[in-house]
């Protein structure tokens, strides 16, 4: 049987030579981003504990690659070139990707410590309609342009 990792390098998957972890966390955003809609429909559907449940397991799946690969390489590749490239596209992009992507996993770990009975008491809120859909917004839109830094960083694929 193949390995995942050795499927995961290469051009094989998904059509380009990104790097392992950048594929890696493409497939883990994506599917985080299916959890969370799946989660938005429990809630709907006022089955709240399975909902508390999967978006819980979405702000994990979420946070791993953010702190193991996508932290360290805004740091290392892109912060050092701003201001200077910011007239870029892909380091406009990816700089406006990680704002994004900053408040969405900041306000979305908060909500779901909130969710959990986690949070401590003077930072308890009540209105949790316009936190988790504030939060639900950010996270798509975080993954959105984080496909759009993809593609343009590494093509579509399709060329
Ligand atoms: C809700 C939170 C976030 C989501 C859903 C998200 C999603 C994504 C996705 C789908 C990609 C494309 C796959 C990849 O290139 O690795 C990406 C790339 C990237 N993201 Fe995020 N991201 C989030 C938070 C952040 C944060 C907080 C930062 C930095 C402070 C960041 C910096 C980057 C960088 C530098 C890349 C390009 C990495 C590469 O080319 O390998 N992201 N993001």
């Amino acid at each position: 049987m193949v390995a995942v990792s050795s499927l995961l390098q290469g051009a094989g998957v998904l059509g380009t030579k990104a790097p392992f972890g950048t594929k890696a966390s493409l497939i883990a955003m994506v599917l985080a981003a299916v959890l969370f809609t799946i989660g938005w429909r429990l809630a709907v559907s006022k089955r709240f504990e399975a909902h508390r449940w999967v978006q819980t397991a979405a702000v994990c799946l979420n946070a791993v690659p953010v702190l193991a690969w996508m932290i360290r390489f805004f740091v290392l590749y892109v912060l050092p070139e701003i201001p200077a490239k910011l007239g870029e596209r892909s380091y406009a992009v990816t700089t406006v990707h990680a704002l994004v992507g900053v408040v969405g996993l900041t306000l979305g770990v908060f909500v779901d410590l909130r969710g959990n009975e986690l949070m401590p008491a003077r930072l308890r809120f009540s209105n949790y309609k316009l936190f988790m859909r504030s939060s639900y917004a950010l996270y798509m839109l975080a993954t959105l342009t984080g496909v759009i830094v993809y593609v343009v960083a590494y093509g579509s694929g399709l060329r």
